[in-house]
């Protein structure tokens, strides 16, 4: 019988810039490994203030450069959401620590951690930083980090078994 697929959240603070790159990274590279059926993949903020809204217009443009689309639409993280994720990933220490703060956080089953801790080449504690009041520079520098933590997220989850 095929096993449920590992539920993961990445979660920012609007859900309009990092996380819904994360999301799109992550989706478009299960799509190409053809693991759609085993991994599912959503993305949340801590914020309400952009919920209902598109992705930012510039991540939007930087992530279709690499024949990535972002089409998730901006929610805030739910106390609820804890008992539908497998695994959630925060972009910073203070996502993590608003997420640590809600009351489930405290029996959450999954793992609660950032998501660059499966960037095999991150040190510990590495954040993706905020990139809405800055340059283009950094929605590129999102991209790049987005990827690396997915792809090292996929061989985290390959290598304990759970794609097999
Ligand atoms: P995100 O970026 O957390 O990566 O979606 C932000 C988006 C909006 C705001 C801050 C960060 N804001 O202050 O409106």
């Amino acid at each position: 019988m095929a096993r449920p697929p590992i539920r993961v959240c990445f979660v920012c603070l609007g859900n309009i810039c990092r996380s819904p790159t994360a999301e799109g990274v992550m989706r478009h590279l299960v799509s190409a490994m053809g693991l759609e059926e085993r991994i599912f993949v959503d993305s949340a903020g801590t914020a309400a203030y952009h919920a209902g809204e598109r992705a930012d217009p510039r991540a939007r443009t930087f992530a279709r450069a690499r024949g990535i689309a972002l089409e998730s639409r901006a929610r805030q993280f739910q106390d609820a959401d804890f008992a539908r994720f497998d695994l959630v990933l925060a972009m910073d220490a203070e996502n993590l620590s608003d997420l640590g703060a809600l009351p489930g956080a405290a029996d959450f089953g999954g793992r609660l951690g950032l998501a660059r801790d499966f960037d095999p080449a991150s040190r510990n504690g590495a954040e993706v930083p905020d990139p809405y009041y800055g340059g283009d520079h950094g929605f590129e520098h999102v991209l790049d980090l987005c990827e690396a933590a997915c792809r090292g997220l996929i061989e985290h989850l390959r290598d304990e078994g759970h794609l097999d």
